[in-house]
């Protein structure tokens, strides 16, 4: 299912996605930037002219919702409208909100009732990339298209010639183009997740991505995928990761030479397009051996090159805000994951604490359960804390997946960093809000907890999240 796009239509796409259905009115000095957007079904075409549109769940009307822009210590202010037939809110991924403005059901704030429409507005203390998505049954709102990108500026942004967004979604359609509606099934929910058969950029299908030789690119990628991870490899480019989940990191080659992007990640890149007029690269989705897939070319125009000598490596960006975390005064909580299927076999046969009881395996599937943190399968949000943590001080999380699956784990209101992986020191110290665990790996991160109130973590698997494996944590 691909279809050619010109690099004209991909980039009245791109306006589209700036522009359509949301209402940024002309920025008044000191006045927040006001947004005001509609959730709600509507049609759009995922795979281009020979199929049908798709019906989705959309964010003022296009896939992905309409990019918001905000300014580093700016105030936005967004007011969504909820059209469609069930309740929903909206979360600020990455963004160090004030808990009410959280977007979290029954936690932070009342559903947004069909037809209710809700307030969100909030400082915005870092620079970076973000994203916004529901958190009321994300499993499906999200998985039928309901996300969008948010970009905060930095006062003084790298040196580059083009600024480019690129939000990579994974669908599951049937042959007309129309979303299985087998969302939740026990398959994905023991497994790795709602995992697609078509993967978009910027809500396309793409084949293709006009450059031109010798510019140099910032490129902005954002997984809105339920469940898909992405390992990217631009072939004949050495892209440096600039910024992880919005937070500047000294510039590096991906290790491994992918960049990879479980859901919720975003990581800016710095592309140096070193190809050659009229030439063609393709960009590569290596991340699930046997099931490598070409995502896009890079396709060079015609254009003599912008220069002709590479640009000097870029410099760090300015840090973000985040309170620098005091690893020898910290609090260390040991955080185990569980569960999922193992070899044929149901994983973590032990079962798990549900409601205040002990049940097996089998007995938590029934109840739709099939995944833990410290022997505890949660449902919905509004759960007591699996910890407390004190308010200004600094937190080690010791985090061990005990299961054969990658989880992307999230945690609200906070950035942290990563220290360690398998008890060896990262090399970055990277700040992330989502990070990557391997299958039987063990991550270390560090944070001072100084965001009071209720805070989910989770997988950002949406099956998983869904069917266990989340949490809330207190900061008091
Ligand atoms: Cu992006 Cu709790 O979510
Ligand atoms: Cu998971």
């Amino acid at each position: 299912m691909t279809t050619h796009i010109s690099r004209r239509s991909l980039l009245r796409a791109g306006a589209a996605v700036a522009l359509a259905g949301a209402w940024p009115c002309a920025a008044i000095a000191g006045e927040p930037l006001r947004y005001h957007i509609v959730a709600a079904p509507g049609r759009w075409s995922l795979v281009g002219p020979r199929y049908p549109e798709t019906d989705v769940w959309a964010f003022a009307g296009t896939i992905p919702g309409p990019l918001i822009r905000a300014k580093q210590g700016g105030r936005l202010s967004v007011l969504v409208e909820n059209r469609l037939q069930e309740a929903t809110t909206v979360h600020w991924h990455g963004l160090r909100v004030p808990n009410g403005m959280d977007g979290v059901p029954d936690l932070t704030q009342k559903p947004i009732a069909p037809g209710a429409s809700f307030l969100y507005e909030f400082d915005v203390p870092d620079a970076g990339t973000y994203w916004y998505h529901p958190h009321y049954r994300s499993f499906e709102q999200v998985g039928r298209g309901l996300a969008g990108a948010l970009i905060v500026e930095e006062a003084a942004p790298p040196a580059v010639d083009r600024d480019l967004l690129w939000v990579l979604d994974d669908w599951r359609l049937e042959r007309d183009a129309s979303i299985s509606d087998d969302f939740g099934n026990v398959h994905d929910v023991m497994r790795n997740g709602r995992i697609g058969n078509t993967v978009t950029v910027n809500g396309r299908v793409a084949e293709q991505v006009a450059v031109r030789a010798g510019e140099r690119l910032r490129l902005r990628l954002v997984n809105v995928a339920n469940a898909r991870i992405f390992g990217l490899d631009f072939t004949g480019h050495q892209p440096l990761v600039l910024t992880l989940d919005g937070q500047p990191v000294e510039p590096h080659e991906p290790p491994g030479g992918h960049v990879v992007l479980g859901p919720g990640m975003r990581v800016d890149l710095i592309l140096d397009c070193v190809g050659g007029p009229g030439e063609r690269f393709a960009v590569n989705d290596m991340f699930y051996r046997g099931l490598e897939y070409r995502l896009l070319d890079l396709a060079y125009g015609p254009e003599a090159p912008l220069r002709e000598r590479p640009s000097a490596p870029p410099a760090a960006l300015a840090r973000n805000t985040m309170p620098e975390p005091d690893l020898a005064k910290a609090v260390r909580h040991d955080v185990v994951f569980g569960g999922g299927m193992m070899g044929g076999m149901m994983g973590g046969m032990m079962g798990g604490m549900m409601g205040g009881q002990r049940m097996d395996m089998r007995a938590m599937m029934r109840h739709g359960m099939a995944w833990t943190i410290n022997g505890v399968a949660a449902g919905g949000h509004d759960l007591a804390p699996l910890l407390t943590l004190e308010r200004g001080r600094t937190h080690v999380l010791a985090m061990a997946n005990d299961t054969v699956w990658h989880h992307p784990i999230h945690l609200h209101g906070h950035s942290f960093r990563v220290i360690a992986r398998n008890s060896q020191p990262t090399r970055y110290r990277e700040w992330r809000d989502t990070v990557l665990v391997a299958p039987r790996e063990r991550v270390d991160i560090a944070f001072v907890a100084d965001n009071p109130g209720n805070w989910m973590f989770h997988c950002h698997i949406l099956e998983h999240q869904e069917s266990g494996m989340t949490a809330v944590f207190r900061v008091a």
